[in-house]
């Protein structure tokens, strides 16, 4: 497995509880144990699963990755979460701007922009999603939109790893998956901004997500720009999951 190899990464969102997450790591390592698999492994569980998991995740390869944070390095913020924190409880990736967060949480590209440089200081990797809304899309500013966000969102970002995924809006949670020819015209324009924004833009994975399954996992991840899933309810059973992950 190397750095380039794909990656599935699963945001549980708010569903599983501790309980339900030890049971799910456990299976998810059985399986992980039995057969041999060349793509990168992620999941994205409730800031209170987050330790438990990493210690039960420890020389799987499983890694981690916080759903949020809080732009602020400490202090009084009650309720917020900081990237410390999220580091020393074993996260490895924070997302940054999914669009729950912007849509029903009102986060702005100032605030994601200020988010994503506190996950970069900390020497974890954002993976920063952008995507258009249905409406956009149909007014055919798909690609203008999701560029203005990677630009806004990564004005202060110039070094170190970083994730982008694209999940467009209304693929996520519908059961309405972008085509891989739609996806893929976006992941290449989203790497064509890449490489004219960073020396490494060759070097950043581009996720796609909204509705991905087992029975779309394979041709999605044949794309050519296309470097993993992001995955959401399907990430909620270890079959499923597993079943993108040998997809
Ligand atoms: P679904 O896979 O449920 O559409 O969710 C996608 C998502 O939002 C992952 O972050």
């Amino acid at each position: 497995m190397t750095r380039s190899s794909q990656i599935i990464a699963g945001n549980w969102k708010m569903n599983l509880t501790l309980s339900q997450g030890r049971e799910f790591v456990a299976t998810l390592k059985s399986y992980l144990e039995k057969g041999s698999v060349s793509r990168r492994v992620l999941l994205a569980p409730n800031f209170t699963l987050l330790a438990e998991l990493a210690g039960l995740c420890a020389g799987s390869g499983i890694m981690l990755a916080a759903q949020n944070c809080a732009p602020q390095e400490s202090g009084a913020f009650t309720g917020e979460t900081s990237v410390a924190m999220l580091k020393d409880a074993g996260a490895s990736h924070v997302l940054v701007g999914h669009s729950e967060r912007r849509q029903i949480f009102g986060e702005d590209d100032s605030l994601l922009c200020a988010k994503l440089g506190a996950v970069a200081r900390a020497g974890l990797v954002p993976i920063l999603c952008v995507g258009e809304t249905l409406e956009q899309r149909r007014e055919g500013r798909a690609l203008e939109i999701v560029i203005s966000q990677l630009q806004a969102d990564l004005v202060e970002f110039t070094e170190g790893e970083l994730i982008v995924a694209y999940e467009p809006v209304w693929a996520i949670g519908t059961g309405q998956t972008a085509t891989p020819a739609d996806a893929s015209d976006m992941h290449a324009g989203i790497r064509e901004f890449l490489l004219e924004r960073f020396a490494f833009g060759r070097e950043i994975p581009i996720l796609y997500g909204g509705s991905a399954k087992p029975d779309n996992a394979a041709e999605l991840l044949a794309q050519p720009e296309i470097n993993g899933l992001l995955v959401g309810g399907a990430s909620l059973r270890p079959e499923t999951f597993w079943q993108i992950i040998t997809a």
